[in-house]
């Protein structure tokens, strides 16, 4: 696949393609016309990139990751199993922050303003501030 059809197929822009290549995240051989031709299964690496930033990994731990995927033939669903275990520990460490963060929405959190009703049954003279600084129910 060129670098455009492969920008275009995820949404990815040519220069962060390149970008990534220069980081050793993806590889492309040259054609004839010195052209860079990606594999097909490149757009399953750039897919992981992308989502792996969403959830907060750097480029080197993606990469980290990435590295452990077989680079002499076309990774299998068991190559990416392994690899997804710990970014699913990752991605279940953010939903329950998420969902922590939706809760605290509609609740005290513990943050020291006393203006929720809720507040004065939660942390009633602001009590909380005696375990430290910041949300203490969201910490
Ligand atoms: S939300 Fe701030 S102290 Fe309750």
């Amino acid at each position: 696949m060129t670098i455009s059809h492969v920008s275009k197929r995820s949404g990815v822009a040519s220069s962060a393609l390149r970008y990534y290549e220069e980081r050793g995240l993806i590889t492309s051989e040259r054609s004839g016309s010195g052209h860079r031709r990606y594999p097909r299964s490149t757009l399953r690496r750039i897919a992981f990139i992308v989502f792996a930033q969403r959830i907060g990994l750097s480029l080197n731990e993606i990469k980290d990751e990435l590295d452990k995927l077989p680079t002499h033939r076309i990774p299998t669903q068991k190559d990416w199993s392994l690899l997804s275990k710990k970014w699913l520990t990752q991605v279940d460490a953010r939903m329950a922050e998420l969902q922590k963060l939706r809760d605290g929405l509609e609740s005290c959190v513990g943050c020291g303003c006393l203006s929720f009703e809720a507040c004065h049954f939660a942390n009633p003279e602001d009590k909380v501030s005696k375990a430290g600084s910041g949300p203490r129910y969201w910490l």
